[in-house]
């Protein structure tokens, strides 16, 4: 059974990706999880006149889930690998960001589209052109930036010496070859040279850690020193719980710095986790978009073309943050405040 609804709102998606006639499109899938949605992506990239298949693999129970990343049930399937490198679009519905399969299928110059919310989100938070753009000139602004800096009224000071890894877009489509996006989504990050990332975090209540699903209850200060988290302190059950998730993973590299960045996303909602039912595993791009939020993260750093592939990875969008590039406000107090970056209206 098709839903009408929801074939519109996937052909329009795939238009956005410029699928067009000859054309290849694979979707994955692990243990036949997002059936109806495999389903209608193909019969949208067909009917845009697309060659479709279906790549649906065994999940060993190694999928991702929220917080483990880059280990995927894809890894060691060659033939599966190969399929997915030989088509011009990639459509992910198991999640393979951070896997070595993901950066050899890109390598092969096929574009990655990541699905994985609830449909009311995908439509709720459609992209449009001018995401791109205002994503895209973030892009350039952190491009010729030396230093990246945040602050908050909370304590938070950071600073990130920038130039050593690439900017990584997300608008929440992709039309270029090789590359990777996640629907729905509207940020944009770089990652801080080796050892060179200092200064003080304060994640505040109500700020999200995504991979509990959690608004944070209780302030928790991160202590960074040349990139690695290295004291986490706070008296309530916040801190405990990031101490003990991240020491769970016995691995010195999780307390790496990953990326920073903005969301720009003038739709996305704070409240979403709350206010979203449990019928598919991801549930972040809201929190990760939200509109002036600054985008922390600890873990790995292979999304920018690092070498840590820790699998513990924490993305922590925060509110009400200031952030700066060589000394720029791009967002003041979580409002951005470039004219050109800021959606209309806002
Ligand atoms: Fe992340």
């Amino acid at each position: 059974m098709i839903d009408v609804e929801m074939l519109r709102v996937f052909t329009a998606e795939l238009e956005l990706c410029k699928v067009q006639p000859g054309e290849t499109v694979a979707v994955l899938t692990a243990a036949g999880a997002m059936n109806d949605y495999a389903q209608t992506f193909m019969i949208a990239a067909s009917s845009l006149g697309a060659t479709v298949f279906h790549v649906d693999i065994m999940d060993h129970a190694t999928a991702n889930r929220a917080g483990v990343y880059g280990k995927t049930p894809l890894a060691g399937n060659r033939a599966a690998i190969d399929a997915l490198k030989s088509a011009d679009m990639v459509i992910d519905l198991m999640g393979m960001l951070f896997s070595a399969e993901q950066i050899e299928i890109q390598s092969a110059g096929t574009r990655v589209l990541r699905v994985g919310e609830p449909m009311h989100i995908l439509k709720q938070m459609f992209p449009t052109t001018d995401h791109r753009r205002r994503v895209e000139l973030g892009e350039q602004m952190i491009k010729n930036a030396r230093e990246l800096r945040v602050t908050s009224a909370a304590g938070t000071d950071l600073r990130y010496r920038l130039q050593q890894y690439p900017v990584v877009t997300q608008y929440g489509y992709t039309d270029t070859p090789g590359r990777w996006d996640h629907f729905p989504s509207a940020f944009v990050f770089t990652q801080g040279n080796d050892g060179e990332i200092d200064g003080t975090v304060v994640v505040q209540p109500g700020d999200i850690l995504c991979a509990f699903k959690r608004y944070i209850q209780d302030p928790v200060k991160l202590t960074v020193k040349e990139g690695r988290v290295t004291a986490i302190e706070g008296n309530g059950i916040d801190a405990a719980l990031l101490r003990d998730y991240i020491e769970s993973f016995q691995d010195p590299r999780a307390y790496a710095i990953s990326h920073i960045g903005w969301g720009m996303h003038e739709r996305a909602t704070w409240y979403h986790m709350l206010a979203t039912p449990r019928l598919r595993e991801e549930r972040i791009m809201n929190a990760l978009s939200y509109y002036g939020n600054v985008l922390f993260s600890t873990g790995p750093n292979t999304e920018v073309g690092g070498t840590n592939d820790t699998p513990c990875h924490l993305d922590i969008p925060m509110r009400k943050c200031s952030l700066y590039l060589d000394d720029r406000p791009i967002v003041a107090a979580g409002k951005i405040v470039i004219p050109e970056l800021a959606a209309a209206g806002m």
